[in-house]
């Protein structure tokens, strides 16, 4: 008898034979039909009970969410949609679920709901897609990295350095909270957290792969970032996954044109491979669609919009551009944009980032060449001395899913930038170690993970594409 996956057993040609399976009961009905899943696909497989010759108690025990083991047949169904199903010989109750507190009823559930159930809520078909996804995701990633010769590097979590200088750190520390050591004017001594220096858990792997793109020539980190930022927006998370290619001898136009064709295969891949997920999110987004305002739906469906994406360029624009754009635009008709907008060297807003993208360009947008002074202290600066080679892609229904640049590869000149933003050259000795020994041009980027298969499942919120969230509300789990 040989154990199979429901995916396995609805897809393949099998003859009729007797099987095996372990799932969880989605339902139960009629004393009769089970409908189990077990995680490899939507779609669940019915097993059909003798009724007549299982014990009562096994009949009873036999509820949404209990674990079970079926011995069967597999045969041809009766049924509608379904083309085998497997009459069961025997049934082992492997771990029982109390219908009267299952949190996961056989009904629609809120994602508030589901939220505050994170360790169940992938037992539904709308989270074992997207995190389906997810996993497609993060393997067509690494897939696509190795074959184009990338190594994969692992950046360090807990850092000496704010690679964004943002100041969005989370602090580590193994001082004693009791009694922690004082600085001569009695404030805790932070200089002496861990093992004498002061420490944070990464906000970017970036300048660490910086030093290995200069040695290795082309790696990418794929880990765990954190934000301490006060994340109660739907696209922030205080700890979220980054990858971050780095590449040597490569500028800010390369670095464009690995982006984009890296986003492309990335979402071509799940368009080949988990089109079942994908097909079931669209139904799902079409129906919270029909909820909405005509104004605010979606106006593609989510697969045309991942096949877009895949096959149309990427406007490339310059902020200066994109601030002329937004200057004579008017975003509702009457009112023109009316702040931050009408002097050169704003950063832009979200609500900017996605009219361009949205109304305006109707595509994703790669922006580059933005002010120097709102963007971090590594990217090389231009010879208008005031823009620097910095490239965000900025996606419909997301805003900006990649931030990136070209790196200052001049150590006087990056010298004298660290020293104007009063970044200490010792803090930074190694970094600056990579400008004195063979210094050359190069360019990297960050994709913030969550966001992409936010754009990839049309989840709108992101707590609701990595298992357990970490933001203000959600430190539960
Ligand atoms: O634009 P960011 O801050 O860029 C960097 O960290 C660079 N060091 C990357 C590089 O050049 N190697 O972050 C990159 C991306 C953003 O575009 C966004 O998609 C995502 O990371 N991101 C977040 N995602 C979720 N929650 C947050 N709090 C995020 N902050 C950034
Ligand atoms: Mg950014």
């Amino acid at each position: 008898m040989t154990s199979y996956t429901v995916a396995k057993l609805l897809s393949e040609e099998l003859t009729l034979q007797p099987i095996e399976i372990k799932g969880w009961v989605r339902t139960f009905r009629a004393n009769r039909f089970i409908a189990l899943n077990d995680g490899s696909t939507l779609k669940n497989i019915q097993c059909v009970v003798d009724f007549e010759n299982t014990d009562e108690n096994t009949l009873k025990r036999i509820t949404t969410g209990a674990a079970v083991h079926i011995k069967g047949e597999l045969v041809e169904s009766q049924g509608k949609g379904q083309n085998v199903e497997i009459t069961v010989s025997e049934i082992d109750i492997l771990g029982d679920s109390d219908p009267e507190t299952y949190p996961i009823q056989p009904k629609k559930h809120s994602f508030e709901f589901l939220r505050e159930n994170a360790h169940l809520r992938t037992r539904t078909n709308t989270f074992s897609a997207v995190m389906r996804l997810r996993s497609a995701l993060s393997f067509a990633i690494h897939k696509y990295f190795n074959d184009q010769g990338f190594y994969y590097m692992h950046a360090p979590i807990i850092t000496g350095s704010d690679a964004e200088g943002a100041g969005e750190m989370f602090r580590v520390t193994n001082l004693d909270a009791k009694n922690p050591p004082l600085t001569d004017d009695g404030q805790v001594n932070y200089k002496e957290d861990f093992f004498g220096k002061e420490t944070n858990l990464t906000v970017s792997g970036q300048l660490e792969a910086e030093t290995y793109a200069m040695s290795l020539g082309k790696v990418y980190t794929f880990g765990p970032t954190f934000r301490a930022e006060n994340s109660n927006t739907s696209r922030h998370l205080a700890e979220f996954w980054m990858i971050e290619p780095e590449v040597a001898f490569m500028d800010l136009a390369g670095n464009m044109d690995l982006a984009e064709d890296f986003m492309k295969a990335v979402l071509s891949y799940v368009l080949e491979h988990n089109m079942e997920d994908l097909e079931f999110l669209e139904k799902r987004l079409q129906e919270e669609e029909k909820t909405k305002p005509q104004a605010d739906r979606s106006p593609m469906p989510l697969i045309e919009k991942l096949k877009f994406v895949v096959d149309n360029n990427f406007k490339r624009v310059s902020y200066t551009e994109a601030i002329d754009i937004l200057r004579h635009s008017k975003p509702n008709k009457k009112k023109k944009f009316n702040y931050l907008i009408n002097e050169w060297g704003a950063d832009l807003q979200s609500e900017h980032e996605r009219y361009l993208v949205e109304k305006h360009f109707k595509c994703p947008v790669i922006l580059f060449d933005y002010p120097a002074d709102i963007k971090a202290f590594y990217m090389r600066l231009n010879d208008d001395g005031k823009t620097v080679r910095a490239m965000d892609i900025l996606f419909p229904g997301i805003g900006e899913i990649v931030g990136g640049a070209q790196r200052e590869e001049r150590l006087d000149v990056l010298k004298e930038k660290m020293s104007a933003l009063g970044i200490d050259e010792k803090e930074l000795w190694w970094y600056l170690d990579l400008r004195k020994y063979g210094t050359a041009v190069h360019s990297g980027f960050g994709l913030g993970f969550e966001r992409l298969v936010m754009f990839a499942t049309g989840m709108t919120n992101i707590r609701d594409v990595i298992p357990f969230p970490r933001t203000p509300q959600n430190a539960e789990f």
